[in-house]
């Protein structure tokens, strides 16, 4: 196991520290040679009936239902096709309106959670397409669809999904572009831009791992809090869930993530001078909003844990703590800022003696309802 562990003390930090390469192998052979194009061979047969949807259902469980709501938003901004979102659990019992024309997409590291399969199973008897985004070779899922892609994650051990998810998003960005280019709501141009920043992820991940002493240090404040509220707006709100939920599942820290612009109604009542505030503040279109948020949580004096693009000075004014994210196109922000919320969670997992590749009550796959 130690072998298994490439000199890493837990499989989830080697997992975490795999990612600049998972991605690239995720990517690879994927992108055209004149980077303005996406060839996913798994959707050749479907691309048509996929173009062509009259809506897409993204659905799948914890993590993967993360990687779906970015998803949501990627496929919504780039090819312009509306996108639903469902937990497999309740889209499988409550008689969802299903059409023909509709796609529904099921994401699924393991490719045998019950749900996810159960939920496929409704689809497909309803007349629906079904395709799958999954990383485990020849599970049930993959099976059990029409067809797919499957994320090049490698094996993930750690319980806490960290590769798989970053993984997800790529594939759901290299859907996004393929869908936008043959839609006409993708122009060449964009296309390029778009290819280029996805290819250059897995080189500012890299420098965001470096900052993994710097945010081992911030883990060392807060090891001992009892409550966490992450905020994010935008592709940064499913972030700030995927926060909460790493911190929740291997240190037992409640967490909760919230739309930032939601935590007036209702959040903002918790904060105090012990509540932490991981705040995903990077720059992009909703950035000055973002900033109000965080005077807002300042004037009730929570404490601000600001994830912030390189270089911003405004918000390393009036966070507590700040950590930096390199830029990149927006639609792809959220596979940078996951990152430090990862390392987050594993260093204060550690310092509480939790084990963090196997959390109490928790299995990486769950086969069972
Ligand atoms: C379990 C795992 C999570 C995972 C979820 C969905 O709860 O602990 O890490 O996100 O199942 O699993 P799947 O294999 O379908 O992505």
């Amino acid at each position: 196991e130690e072998i298994e562990k490439g000199g890493f003390d837990h499989f989830m930090l080697k997992e975490i520290f795999e990612q600049p390469r998972s991605i690239k192998d995720t990517f690879r052979g994927r992108l055209s040679a004149d980077l303005n194009d996406i060839h996913l061979g798994g959707l050749y047969s479907v691309l048509p009936r996929l173009v062509e949807a009259k809506r897409i259902i993204l659905i799948g469980c914890g993590t993967s239902w993360h990687a779906a709501l970015l998803g949501e938003y990627l496929i919504e901004e780039l090819a312009r096709i509306p996108v639903e979102v469902e937990y497999a659990s309740e889209f499988r019992y409550r008689n969802p309106v299903i059409y023909p024309d509709d796609v529904v997409i099921a994401i699924s590291q393991s490719g045998e959670t019950a749900d996810t399969l159960a939920a496929i199973k409704l689809a497909k008897s309803r007349g629906a397409m079904v395709l799958g985004i999954c990383n485990v070779v020849g599970s049930s899922i993959p099976r059990e669809t029409h067809a797919g892609v499957y994320t090049h994650a490698g094996p993930e051990i750690g319980v806490a999904s960290t590769k798989a998810f970053t993984a997800q998003v790529t594939v759901l960005t290299m859907i996004a572009i393929l869908l936008g280019k043959h839609r006409k709501t993708v122009t060449n141009e964009l296309a390029t831009t778009l290819i280029n920043e996805l290819g250059s992820i897995p080189a500012k991940i890299e420098r965001i791992l470096e900052s993994n002493s710097k945010i081992e240090a911030i883990a060392r404040l807060f090891k001992d809090s009892t409550n966490f509220l992450y905020l994010g707006r935008g592709y940064f709100f499913p972030v700030a869930l995927e926060g909460a939920l790493k911190l929740k599942e291997i240190s037992y820290i409640h967490a909760e993530g919230y739309p930032a612009a939601e935590m007036k109604h209702g959040p903002i009542a918790l904060i105090d001078d012990k509540m932490p505030v991981v705040v995903i503040a990077a720059k992009d279109s909703s950035y000055d909003k973002v900033v109000s948020n965080i005077q807002e949580v300042k004037a009730r004096k929570g404490i601000v844990i600001a994830i912030v693009s390189e270089g911003d000075t405004t918000i390393k004014g009036m966070a507590d703590y700040t950590i930096e994210i390199p830029e990149v196109h927006e639609t792809m922000e959220g596979l940078l800022a996951v990152v430090p919320l990862q390392l987050l969670s594993y260093h204060i997992a550690l310092m509480r003696g939790c084990n963090v590749d196997q959390p109490r009550n928790l299995a990486k796959s769950v086969t069972v309802e």
